[in-house]
């Protein structure tokens, strides 16, 4: 199957070369930007590789919503199998794009778009169809596990950990979705609409590591604690709730052991209880592998994550309860209800009684909007 390959990055060349050696597939033409033609194989228009007969499918590996998003309906338009690793894409316009590759026949995957290398859409889409998946999330993003771990571990400041993870190909071209939690809520949206046929765009709230500074690090580490970014969704009877916010774990917590640029991506079902699968969940490599295991499943006759009924709709995170610690300044700790404070001249790091989720990220909201500088983590177990 001849496969386009759209944008030549970090991802991009990986599947562009891993084509060349995959069983029933073979590359053609790779899209660039006018003036990066330096290869016959590359070309600029899209037109070109929409109107050729013999590129069966399409491998978008550009990121970005647009052009992504008009190349994806002209490419599904002309009856071309899409699979992409471009998460902002799936979770702003996905139904869409489902409802027009059901339409035309051609298969619409995205595998690559949560969890890298990790196999975990594939198997969720599997899973629902034989048992009940009450909950799914864990470590969604590669960049950020890295800098938590670069962090905790070699005692690297913020700014290095993230100039390392740029270095290393894992961030995105602008590393602030990756910081800020939106990547990995992008992530956990996708899987909570393979679950559960609802891709959750309103109701979410996240929180990233932008705000962690080495000092809250030797803070916490010293009384057992290692911090991960984590992603989480379900459904209770209330509806699906969806988040991303960094948790502080016990050592010796299975997420504590997972480092570098690694994913732990995890569901429970019904009857099969807790999964768990790990592996890469960024860079070239791995996040390639992903885009040709969709092309291999086409193959076999795999055609989609999404179910016909899969629909936008809302997340409701007022369910979920946890107990957080906070650092703020100082006169700002009686905003919060606190099982315990400790003062550090203008600064107050504190444990919070009992909140849920939606008041947590709420409060945060509204003393960073009055200038405070804070940073929030759940306590895990
Ligand atoms: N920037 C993403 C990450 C790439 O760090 O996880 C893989 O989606």
């Amino acid at each position: 199957m001849k496969t386009a390959v759209l944008g030549f990055g970090t991802v991009g060349v990986g599947v562009y070369e891993m084509l060349a050696k995959a069983r029933g597939l073979e590359p053609g033409p790779v899209l660039v930007r006018p003036g990066k033609e330096d290869a016959p194989y590359k070309v600029s228009s899209m037109e070109a590789i929409v109107n050729d007969p013999s590129v069966e499918a399409v491998a978008e590996v550009m990121g970005g919503i647009e052009p992504a998003y008009t190349y994806a309906c002209a490419a599904l338009k002309a009856g071309k199998h899409f699979v992409t690793s471009n998460k902002a894409l799936v979770a702003a316009k996905g139904v869409e794009l489902n409802r027009l590759a059901r339409e035309k026949g051609a298969a619409f995957l995205f595998s690559a778009a949560c969890g890298g290398g990790v196999p975990f859409l594939h198997n969720l889409a599997l899973a629902r169809e034989s048992d009940s998946i009450l909950s799914l999330g864990g470590i969604l993003n590669g960049t950020t596990n890295y800098m938590l771990d670069a962090m905790q571990r070699l005692g690297l400041d913020y700014a290095e950990a993230l100039a390392d993870a740029q270095r290393l190909g894992y961030a995105e071209a602008d590393p602030t979705a990756d910081v800020s939690g939106l990547d990995a809520l992008r992530k956990i949206m996708l899987a909570c609409a393979v679950a559960y046929d609802l891709l959750p765009t309103e109701g979410l709230l996240h929180e990233g590591i932008d705000s962690i500074t080495a000092a809250d690090v030797r803070h916490f580490q010293p009384r057992g604690y290692s911090c991960r970014l984590l992603a989480s969704g379900g459904r209770t009877e209330s509806g699906v709730y969806a988040y991303v916010e960094p948790v502080l774990l016990r050592e010796g917590a299975p997420a504590c052991s997972v480092l570098q640029n690694y994913n732990m991506a995890r569901y429970e079902g019904r009857n099969s209880g807790p999964i768990v699968l790990m592996g890469q969940g960024a860079g070239r490599y791995p996040t390639a592998s992903a885009v040709l295991r969709d092309l291999s499943g086409i193959l076999r006759g795999e055609r989609y994550l999404f179910s016909t009924g899969c629909a936008a709709g809302k997340a409701d995170n007022s369910g979920s309860v946890h107990c957080y610690y906070v650092r703020l300044p100082a006169d700002l700790a009686g905003e919060l209800e606190a099982e315990s404070t400790e003062l550090a001249g203008p600064v107050a790091r504190l444990v919070t009684k009992p909140m849920s989720v939606s008041a947590m990220h709420e409060t945060a909201r509204r003393l960073r909007a009055r200038g405070a500088a804070l940073f929030f983590a759940a306590i895990g177990g």
